[in-house]
């Protein structure tokens, strides 16, 4: 049992009142609230240790280099990676995505194949149509059914031998959706294509196991986990790092660096070019410790509850409709009331200090699936209370009655 009174008191933004009403924040999708030890620890960082990283034998850069290097070995651990050189920091998804799509340039052929799923955010959809621009390889979509779940009977007939990726999130953020990612692992190695998985909404509600998934890629965001934004990991196989060539040319990046010619830096060196997100990269780890202290299985049956609450407490409103009905489900209630535009039940529900998302959620092909222009997508997280969804849902009845 979670002490939720005692986790809410971590989190100083949530005491907050916004239009001069309690804060109920139920936009964790987009990201999530940042306790006060990831707030002290981005202070702390610049107070007593800020320096460059892996350049200077001076005693604060050391300093910084191994809290660097120390949060790289606790997000492996955190996913089990089997190196710590398989283990990427980078800005967030949509650049762990953007690498690797850069990556496979080098490898397709005219009409090879990438699947990617009917449910995926458009970072993991337009950087592989920029590929396919590149190369001319095809984008194959896995389709989907109307309760918002991919149609695995249809997924295995799309796999062949010109399959090269496939492409697909762990949940879906707009729905919620729990996709089966390990059949879709390993149906995809039979055909010996890669798999990355987004993870973006994943890994705040659970803990991969990329060794057991066996994935080739996967990839998420700090923010959505209770870390800084601007800082996120690409996890991918050691032979696969080592094949794809690097995404930007930089300092730190090269073994050595010559006019004529120039030989890059090991794993995970090479992906690696810049000044990075030093302390972004270092809180992220206070952030996954703290995440870990609470515990991902108390985490995910207590967003369970709140989430069977919610869904049974708003169709209990006349009109309401959800999008996303899989009963492998995360807690996000996507929903529309008949008749009325979601902005405008947003901007009411804003108006009574609750924070929700509307609109398509960077998911344009799913909203056109349902032929609908987007969704009020409330995203729960363990900090949230049965007590907010009772004042949510009141919000939500009235803006309903002020548009009808
Ligand atoms: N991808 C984030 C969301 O779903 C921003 O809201």
């Amino acid at each position: 049992m979670l002490d939720i009174q005692k986790i809410r008191a971590d989190f100083p933004i949530l005491t907050q009142k916004v239009n001069g009403k309690p804060l109920v924040y139920f936009d964790n999708g987009a990201t999530n609230q940042k306790p006060q030890i990831v707030i002290e620890a981005i202070a702390k960082y610049y107070q007593e240790i800020n320096a460059n990283i892996h350049r200077g034998v001076h005693t604060l850069s050391q300093l910084a280099t191994d809290a660097y290097e120390e949060s790289r070995a606790k997000i492996q651990n955190h996913i089990n990676a089997k190196f710590p050189h398989e283990v990427l920091f980078t800005s967030g998804t949509t650049h762990g995505i953007n690498l690797v799509a850069n990556g496979f340039a080098s490898i397709l052929k005219p009409n090879d194949e990438i699947l990617v799923s009917a449910l995926e955010h458009h970072s993991n959809i337009v950087p592989w149509q920029m590929l396919c621009e590149k190369t001319g390889a095809k984008l194959v979509v896995i389709p989907m059914n109307e309760n918002g779940e991919l149609i695995m009977t249809e997924y295995d007939k799309l796999l062949n031998n010109k399959t090269k990726i496939v492409t697909v999130n762990h949940i879906s953020n707009a729905l919620g959706t729990i996709n089966p990612i390990k059949y879709m692992i390993d149906q995809a190695h039979e055909f010996g294509a890669a798999v990355l998985i987004d993870g973006a909404q994943a890994t705040p509600h659970l803990k991969p196991d990329v060794q057991a998934l066996n994935c080739d890629f996967y990839v998420f965001s700090g923010h959505k986990i209770c870390g800084p934004t601007g800082t996120g990991i690409l996890y991918g196989k050691e032979d696969w790092l080592n094949k794809l060539p690097p995404y930007q040319g930089g300092g730190e990046m090269i073994k050595e660096v010559s006019f004529e010619k120039t030989t890059y830096a090991a794993l995970p060196h090479k992906f690696e070019a810049g000044t990075p997100n030093i302390e972004g990269g270092i809180v992220l780890g206070t952030a996954i410790d703290y995440l870990n202290e609470i515990g991902f299985d108390n985490i995910a049956d207590y967003e369970n509850e709140l989430l069977a609450y919610g869904t049974e407490k708003l169709l209990a409103i006349e009109g309401l409709k959800i999008f996303g009905t899989s009963k492998a489900k995360t807690s996000v209630i996507s929903f529309n009331i008949e008749g009325i535009h979601p902005y405008d039940i947003g901007t009411i529900v804003d108006k009574l200090g609750i924070a929700v998302r509307t609109g398509h959620h960077c998911a344009q092909p799913i909203m056109n699936f349902f032929n609908i222009p987007g969704t009020i997508r409330a995203s729960f997280a363990f900090y949230n209370t049965k007590e907010e969804i009772d004042i949510f849902v009141e919000a939500v009845k009235k803006a309903k009655t002020m548009l009808s």
